[in-house]
């Protein structure tokens, strides 16, 4: 069980405002601040002498990662962020004209431009409409025959759908295409084994609480030694199939390392239901207020969203009552992460149904 008052004693924006945009970015605690200032006292103290302390700090986030991921250790790497990780993989891959790749039409923009421009090589980019989000997964498990390669993201940037991934990579294995997945709105939210894929990619600053500026992209084993990158520096020469080509953000590794830790202590298991519940809760609320949530019920992490005439001008009165929402293309997007409360759904929820009685904000 978590101690949610204590908990909240270490994100005091939460008591500023209702603060509901964890898939925006998620706030950060004081231990992961003081960490990475920590870095750079060592970094006045000691300079490079001190290089073996802060490097040290990569291989224990691996293992962190490793264990949250379901995935070896030596799988997990570091980049900038998920969009610098799917492109560097993209024009990495083993993949010619005449081949095709499969993704959905409303895909992050990121996944979209990191793919397309694969039509310069002659390759058959497929974008495909979903109009339904009960379909998602069935229409890329279909599309998979004859693909070379699928790319999706593990819970969607707007609807918050979530893609059965064990079974859409059972369908990519079969057809003997490669799995690649941004999973920045997934990680720290709901639970991930990235050892069904091919490229799982995420960012820290969102689900993981821990700042910009450090991307996670697990790349496995079996696609890792076919990878031909096209970016090269001193940290992958030339015949290497590692796609980093440069240092690491150590500052944004120690911060990371001191939000999983935190995170770790309070149980994954725990965020996860308490993720869960709050999404739960906001969709029965919606119910009772005549909204119908787009997000499917079960297939979900953290984001809800619903539509409505104009998500602008709600997010506008919204945000003048203290509430931190997003507009998302044609949706309202909430987000809440496991520092949240119910009492905070409930309260979001009174807001949206006196909006929609027409009450003044
Ligand atoms: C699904 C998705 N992919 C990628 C990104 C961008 O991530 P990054 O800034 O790490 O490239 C976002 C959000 O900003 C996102 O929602």
């Amino acid at each position: 069980m978590i101690d949610i008052d204590k908990v909240r004693l270490g994100f005091p924006h939460l008591e500023e405002v209702l603060y509901l945009n964890t898939a925006s970015a998620g706030l950060t605690n004081a231990n992961t601040g003081q960490a990475a200032a920590a870095f750079y006292e060592h970094m006045q103290s000691r300079g490079y002498d001190g290089r073996e302390e802060w490097r040290a700090v990569a291989g224990r986030v691996q293992s962190l990662l490793g264990r949250l991921m379901s995935v070896d250790p030596d799988e997990v790497g570091f980049v900038g962020s998920t969009t610098e990780a799917l492109n560097l993989v993209v024009n990495a891959l083993p993949i010619a004209a005449g081949e095709r790749v499969v993704f959905l039409e409303d895909e992050f923009p990121s996944l979209r431009a990191a793919l397309e421009p694969l039509v310069t090589k002659g390759v058959d980019v497929q974008k495909l409409p979903c109009a339904d989000e009960a379909n998602r997964t069935d229409i890329l498990c279909q599309a998979a025959a004859g693909a070379s390669v699928v790319g999706v993201s593990h819970v969607h940037w707007c609807t918050g759908t979530r893609i059965d991934l064990p079974r859409l990579a059972e369908r990519c294995r079969t057809e003997g295409a490669i799995l690649l997945v941004d999973g920045i709105q997934a990680l720290g939210a709901t639970a991930v084994d990235a050892s069904h894929v091919d490229v799982y990619a995420a960012s820290t600053f969102k689900w993981l609480l821990a700042g910009f500026g450090l991307g996670i992209v697990v790349v496995r084993k079996p696609l890792r030694d076919r990878l031909r990158p096209v970016f090269r520096g001193y940290f992958n020469p030339s015949p290497s199939t590692e796609i980093r080509y440069g240092h690491i953000n150590y500052p944004g590794l120690c911060a990371l390392e001191a939000s999983l830790l935190d995170l770790e202590a309070l149980g994954w298991d725990n965020i996860f239901r308490r993720v869960t519940m709050l999404r739960e809760r906001l969709t029965d609320n919606l119910i009772g207020i005549g909204i119908d949530a787009v997000t499917p019920r079960h297939d979900a992490a953290g984001i809800i969203s619903f539509r409505t005439d104009d998500p602008e001008a709600l997010f506008e009165r919204l945000q003048a009552s203290g509430v931190r929402i997003e507009a998302r293309d044609r949706f309202v997007r909430a987000s809440p992460h496991f520092y949240n409360t119910e009492g905070e759904i409930d309260r979001f929820s009174e807001i949206l149904a006196a909006f929609r009685r027409g009450a003044p904000s």
